[in-house]
């Protein structure tokens, strides 16, 4: 392989330029050109501060800017060449900038590195993204909102174990959702919080000997205040971890919700039709109507999952301060916060078109014995029956209805009469499934009323 000229930014001890290999093993620009808006932010606002504290001249500093903002334009036009010799996006910014504005462009990097160059530029992108996670999980939380309130009252099965166990408001279920959609949205705001430190200037690792002004540059860039500890700034990928872990989280909640419609959207408990916007067809059997969106849904928490396994893998026992390992995050954050993105608006569309089956949901509330737990409550409460007895008259009166082939509200008053004497008509007022859910006011509980009272309170909160 024939010997390239030695790099330009660090050729002064090289005499011979990198394999091709070493260069494609290096190379980070494939993937960290995204990086760029951030990248060139991170350089103006280091270039005003150099200049505010008298590091360079203004005329430098105006020139530097003007070519950064000229070299931005070329980027999100289409007109920028990349180059795998210039390794990454730093680099190919600044020898972009020599290009446009000669030697003055080398003194852009007084007083800082690629280590706190690359640092910044990610924690950017990566609060960014929890901005991003937010306003999805807030679209997605109206979604669910809305079905909620369409249905506040209408009865369904609610089941533990997949098993029938008490029926449930529809709206109490597509509360659940928002309740766990909330938190991950707390979550990304917590993460976003702790990450708003800005790492710029802890330079190589050590900081520097320049008179920089480091709470200038992370005003400049909205952060809250520097972070403290330059061996930290440079080594310190937590946020993209935590970043990482709430998407995890949320991405599981988006697959349970998906398995759900996977099952609800079935021919057996045609609880729900998807929109043809949101469902496939076959090729081969004309009936079908394929889930597609909802089962990748179900999926996708493993590729979410796998970048945080990954960059947690990359991490662990990584000595202080920067290592090259650190390169390989970029790409499984990027991944995973494509895919959450794709996957929150995704799951917004299916919520928002989808048509819940209310006489299918009340048919299936009213089987499986479902109010029996309000059969065995009703016989403490009318008969004062200990708990536990009760259970067990109400278990002979489900076998009795079971061998019947007839749901509880079908057994006459005799044939219950048998089981337990003091039984009266009364009781068939709790056998019903709407009575059953009004019941049910303990705070928190089913009720259509607490329901309801959910719903304005997180219509509020979302304004
Ligand atoms: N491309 C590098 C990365 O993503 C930038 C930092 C390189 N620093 C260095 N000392 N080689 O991590």
């Amino acid at each position: 392989m024939s010997a390239k000229s030695a790099n330009a930014m660090w050729g002064g001890r090289f005499s011979a330029g990198p394999d091709a290999i070493m260069e494609a093993i290096n190379a980070s620009i494939g993937f960290d050109k995204r990086l760029a808006p951030q990248d060139i932010a991170g350089s103006r606002a280091h270039a005003a501060m150099l200049a505010a504290t008298g590091i360079l001249t203004e005329e430098d500093a105006a020139a530097i800017d003007q070519g950064l903002t000229q070299v931005l334009a070329e980027i999100e036009a289409g007109d920028f060449t990349f180059s795998t010799a210039l390794e990454d996006i730093h680099m190919n910014v600044e020898a972009r900038l020599r290009e446009l504005i000669g030697p003055s462009a080398g003194r852009l990097h007084t007083a800082r590195s690629r280590n706190d160059q690359v640092a910044v530029d990610f924690r950017i992108w990566v609060r960014d993204q929890c901005d991003v996670a937010i306003t999805g999980l807030e679209a997605l939380m109206r979604a669910f909102l809305a079905q909620a309130e369409a249905g506040a009252d209408w009865v369904m099965p609610g089941f533990t174990h997949l098993q029938t166990a008490q029926p449930v408001t529809w709206g109490h279920h597509m509360m659940a959702y928002v309740e766990m959609f909330a938190r991950d949205r707390s979550r990304f705001a917590d993460a976003r919080a702790r990450m708003n430190e800005c790492p710029l200037g802890a330079a190589a690792l050590a900081g520097t000997s320049f008179p920089i002004d480091r709470h200038m540059t992370a005003q400049t860039l909205g952060f809250d205040r520097p972070t403290a500890n330059s061996l930290d700034s440079v080594s310190d990928r937590d946020f993209a971890l935590e970043y990482l872990s709430a998407a995890s989280i949320c991405a599981m909640h988006l697959s349970r919700f998906a398995e759900e419609l996977v099952i609800w959207s079935s021919a057996q408990f045609r609880f729900v039709r998807m929109s043809d916007r949101f469902s496939t067809g076959s090729s081969i059997m004309p009936q079908k109507r394929n889930p597609d969106a909802a089962e990748l849904l179900r999926a996708k928490l493993g590729r979410i999952m796998g970048a945080t396994v990954a960059l947690l893998t990359i991490m662990k026992g990584l000595p202080l301060s920067y290592s090259k390992d650190m390169q390989e995050d970029k790409e499984q954050v990027f991944d995973a916060a494509d895919t959450l993105a794709l996957g929150l608006a995704a799951m917004e569309g299916m919520v928002s078109d989808l048509t819940a089956n209310r006489a299918a949901l009340e048919a299936a509330a009213a089987s499986g014995f479902s109010t029996a737990t309000d059969l065995a409550d009703w016989l403490v409460r009318e008969l004062n029956l200990p708990f536990r007895d009760a259970h067990h008259v109400t278990g002979s009166l489900v076998k009795l209805a079971e061998d019947k082939g007839c749901d509880l509200p079908d057994l006459t008053l005799a044939e219950m009469q048998k089981v337990h004497g003091e039984i009266t008509e009364a009781v068939y007022a709790v056998l019903g499934v709407h009575n059953s859910v009004a019941s049910r006011t303990s705070y928190g509980g089913t009720a259509p009323e607490n329901v309801r009272a959910q719903i304005a309170r997180w219509k509020e909160v979302l304004g």
